[in-house]
């Protein structure tokens, strides 16, 4: 069977804040159509993982890939504009700006019949169409999650890269917010990585997953179903 093309591909990166050494010797791979997260506990250094990915935060050692050009400590705008979309924790719609621009500022074209476009965002996302001439920051937080979706969506990246979407948000929202990158990013077969504390999402929305322990080592990889036959596994590795 030929390989597949990964989209992103982290070797043995080193990262640190200052003299604070967080990540030390993390590898890992995407690729292209895959669902993939990482899980591990508060503090591990997953936000840091992938602020290495983005170039926020360089690792001092180590090699990334992004659909096979080498991106390593390039500044975050060139990253951005090889086709990832980084929605963080902290969703950063823009204030003073209606949902509509919101979007309109993150849109690129896409190619193909399944390239997104706003009005494909407010068919899938009728909440959004419903509050397009309203303030993007006076949405409700599950709202503002998935205008964040959204505003990834309508950029057509290589990859959607989302940190913690469940941090913070009631159950329902958890829930429709697991929904909506299941339904719209999985199934039209965009490229995931998403970084969970929260093992239901993780297990619903993505098929591979990387256990994450401190200082980013990664202490094991398993499947959904792997996980799923042996809860065991994650309540190990999630226990503090
Ligand atoms: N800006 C920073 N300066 C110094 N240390 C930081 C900074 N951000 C995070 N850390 C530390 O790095 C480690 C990993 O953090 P982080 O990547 O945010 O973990 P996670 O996202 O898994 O909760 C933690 O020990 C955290 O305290
Ligand atoms: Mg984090």
């Amino acid at each position: 069977m030929a390989r597949k093309n990964k989209i992103l591909d982290i070797e043995d990166i080193h990262t640190y804040y200052g003299e604070s050494y967080v990540i030390q010797g993390l590898s890992l791979y995407v690729e292209e159509h895959e669902a993939v997260s990482i899980l591990g506990r508060n503090g591990v250094g997953k936000t840091t993982t992938l602020r290495s990915v983005m170039g926020l935060t360089p690792p001092r050692e180590g090699k990334i890939h992004i659909d096979g050009t080498q991106t390593t400590r390039w500044p975050a705008h060139k990253v951005s504009r090889m086709g990832v979309a980084y929605v963080p924790a902290e969703r950063h719609i823009f204030p003073g700006l209606s949902v509509e621009e919101n979007l309109l500022l993150a849109a690129r074209p896409g190619r193909g019949k399944d390239a997104w476009d706003l009005e494909k965002v407010y068919r899938q996302f009728p909440i959004l169409s419903d509050r397009r001439k309203q303030d993007g920051s006076t949405l409700s937080g599950g709202e503002q999650q998935m205008l964040a979706i959204g505003r990834a969506l309508v950029s057509n990246p290589k990859i959607i890269i989302l940190d913690e979407p469940s941090q913070g948000r009631s159950p329902l929202m958890v829930e429709m917010v697991t929904d909506v990158v299941r339904d719209f990013c999985v199934a039209s077969g965009i490229t995931l990585l998403v970084v969970e504390q929260n093992y239901r999402m993780a297990l619903n929305v993505a098929t591979r997953h990387y256990l994450m322990g401190t200082k980013g080592r990664i202490e094991g990889i398993a499947t959904t179903s792997e996980l799923r036959e042996d809860p065991q596994i994650i309540q190990n590795h999630l226990a503090v």
